[in-house]
């Protein structure tokens, strides 16, 4: 079996790694990895406060949580204990428990693990925060997405309406400054450029000029 091929995705919240990912599994036909969603599933099922538990507690907690992913392209499927994750971890009161989640290192050891074990077998486009610079740092390519704040609220925003979920402009960019200036400035494994990523600023490009802009870089260096 040829050796996994890993593209890594990095960047704050609302850039549209999302979207982004899921195009690009599916122009290389391989699967989509959504770390944030493990970290909000995570948060979801351990439950508010967890964060405040003891190392052991989550310890313990996190021994029956397995996640697996099926499928490739936009048609991947990521699972906890075999069931398929959904659109109930996408508020941002979720992503700001994930966000807290995240800054344990229990929590950050067993996603590592996971991630790992997934890329070990699977070609993907591994999308979050420390893809390049920890999970995968010997990833084939390496992107991280960047845009203004605003922008970002305004295709949060988006996305929540296409959800059918209520949003309000200007609440979004709050909650997710708070829940940036949380991810860049914990201690472990923050968000980041990797020093070999490229960066991308795409708060002026539509998601197709990202995307194409994407395809030529990793078709021009393969
Ligand atoms: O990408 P997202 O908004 O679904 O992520 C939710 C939170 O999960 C994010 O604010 C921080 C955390 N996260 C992380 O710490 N590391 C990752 N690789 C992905 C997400």
């Amino acid at each position: 079996m040829a050796e996994p091929f890993i593209i890594t995705l990095d960047g704050p919240a609302g850039v549209g790694k999302s979207t982004l990912a899921k195009r690009l599994a599916e122009h290389f036909s391989i699967a989509y990895l959504d770390t944030g969603a493990m970290f909000r599933a995570t948060a979801w099922k351990l439950g508010e406060g967890s964060w405040d538990w003891s190392e052991d507690k989550i310890t313990k907690a996190l021994d029956d949580f397995s996640f697996s992913l099926a499928g490739q392209g936009s048609a991947s499927i990521l699972s906890l204990n075999n069931i398929a994750l959904t659109d109930d971890i996408r508020t941002e009161q979720v992503g700001m428990w994930a966000s807290n989640v995240a800054r344990v290192t229990v929590v950050r050891d067993f996603q590592k693990k996971a991630q790992r074990e997934i890329g070990r077998t699977t070609s993907l486009v591994a999308e979050g925060r420390d893809m390049g610079t920890v999970i995968f740092p010997d990833a084939e390519f390496k992107f991280f997405l960047d845009a203004d704040l605003e922008e970002r609220a305004r295709r949060r925003m988006l996305q929540l309406e296409e959800m059918g979920k209520e949003a309000d402009l200007s609440q979004l960019i709050c909650q997710i400054k708070e829940r940036d200036d949380q991810d860049r400035n914990r201690p472990v494994a923050p968000l980041k450029p990797a020093e070999d990523a490229i960066i991308v600023d795409t708060t002026k490009l539509d998601i197709n000029g990202v995307f194409d802009c994407l395809v030529q870089h990793i078709k021009s260096k393969s």
